[in-house]
């Protein structure tokens, strides 16, 4: 039975990954500081499998702590409940704003870089040869060439971005080492979107929400709350900015998929895109929105928002070939499930 570490696994699309690694019968370990969560999506992860799988709590470990304590790390990797090393880590945990980077850029540099280092050192010390780090399409910058492919040129245009590219850097630099032996895949995330299926588990952040999917449900849930579309003089059909969403189940697979290609093959790095492969602009997703969940709420167009790009659009091929994966849910479900559970969250954490 494999085991598996998963620094932010607490987070939105850690847990979503934790959920499917723990339906597949992985052991998970989950090292979290709770600084944009909390333990409730754990245990909202034991409720949706509680009846599927027998005691499901057994098979995950808890750690609660910083990722850039080297002491509190030192001891996740050599004592565990589950008397094994870690065959595998997905590296979740960093920070994501884009606008908190470029206003707390030292902290962005601090926990994103220094804590991939802090980590990278520990897995060697342990012999643990498998990564998968979550990265981002935000790599790519303000990209014309649609749709994007992984040997574009990196070009980000914000501290966030910047800290992933160089954290990406630093694995490169890793494999040309003489001593090298590790198996690295690099994730580049497009717009991750959408909630578990269940209804039971979606994003749970402590700090307030700046991407679309959980800004609509909010303009849906309040009386009166005008939605806000960033710019309707771009260069696309509709003048609103194009993006990639991926249902964050899909997304979560598709870490299943690069743990399993890397078990099976030799060290190496390699990137993929993690898209569905199409676009869809901010006035067609309010649309669709407003259908599939019968609901009505007005909307304003507003000047751009600044650091946005026109369009990104994932060419996902590789990971599709290489990975055996594919993304199985459309806009539709996204905007269902997503939809169903901020319901719930919404109306919980009303006061
Ligand atoms: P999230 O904030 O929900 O999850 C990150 C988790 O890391 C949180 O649970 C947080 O408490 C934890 N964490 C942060 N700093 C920590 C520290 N110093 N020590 C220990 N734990 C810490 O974010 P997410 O949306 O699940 O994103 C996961 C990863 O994917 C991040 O690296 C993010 O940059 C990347 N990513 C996310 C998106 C997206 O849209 N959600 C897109 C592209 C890339
Ligand atoms: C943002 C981040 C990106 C990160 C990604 C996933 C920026 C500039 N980029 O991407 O680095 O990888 O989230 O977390 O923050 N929109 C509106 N009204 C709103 C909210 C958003 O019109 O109230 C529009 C935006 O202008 C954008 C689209 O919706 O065109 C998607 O926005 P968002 O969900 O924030 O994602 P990105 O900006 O693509």
């Amino acid at each position: 039975m494999k085991r598996i570490l998963l620094t932010g696994g607490a987070g939105y699309i850690g847990s979503h990954t934790c959920l499917e690694l723990l339906k597949r019968n992985y052991n998970i370990t989950v090292l979290d500081s709770f600084v944009n969560s909390s333990r409730d999506s754990l245990e909202r992860v034991i409720k949706v499998l509680e009846t599927k799988i027998p005691n499901v709590r057994k098979k995950i470990e808890l750690k609660i702590g910083d990722i850039r304590d080297a002491v509190f790390l030192e001891k996740i990797f050599r004592n565990n409940q589950f008397s094994k090393n870690f065959d595998g880590v997905i590296h979740f945990c960093g920070l994501k704003s884009v606008n908190e980077s470029n206003i707390k850029p030292a902290e962005y540099w601090d926990v994103n870089v220094l804590g991939t280092i802090n980590l990278i050192k520990f897995m060697k010390t342990y012999n643990c040869d498998t990564l998968v780090f979550s990265s981002s399409a935000t790599v790519y910058g303000d990209s014309n060439l649609i749709p994007i492919s992984e040997d574009q040129i990196k070009k980000p245009i914000n501290t966030y971005g910047k800290t992933k590219a160089v954290i990406e850097e630093i694995l490169f630099d890793l494999s040309k080492a003489p001593d090298f032996n590790l198996k690295i895949a690099i994730l580049r995330y497009f717009n991750p979107a959408g909630a578990d299926g269940s209804g039971l588990l979606g994003e749970y952040p402590i700090n307030k929400p700046n991407n679309i999917f959980p800004l609509l449900s909010r303009a849906a849930l309040s009386k009166n709350k005008t939605f806000e579309i960033f710019g309707n003089d771009w260069p696309t059909i509709d003048g609103t900015c194009i993006r990639d969403y991926i249902h964050v189940t899909d997304l979560a697979e598709g870490h299943i998929s690069s743990l399993e290609f890397l078990f099976k093959n030799k060290p190496q790095v390699a990137c993929f895109n993690l898209g569905i492969g199409e676009g869809v602009s901010v006035l067609e997703l309010v649309k669709i929105f407003q259908q599939v969940n019968q609901v009505k709420f007005p909307i304003k167009f507003s000047p751009r928002r600044e650091g946005d790009v026109a369009i990104t659009i994932a060419e996902n091929r590789k990971a599709k070939n290489l990975l055996n994966w594919k993304p199985k849910k459309s806009i539709y479900d996204m905007c269902s499930d997503e939809f169903t559970w901020q319901k719930k969250f919404l109306q919980k954490n009303k006061n």
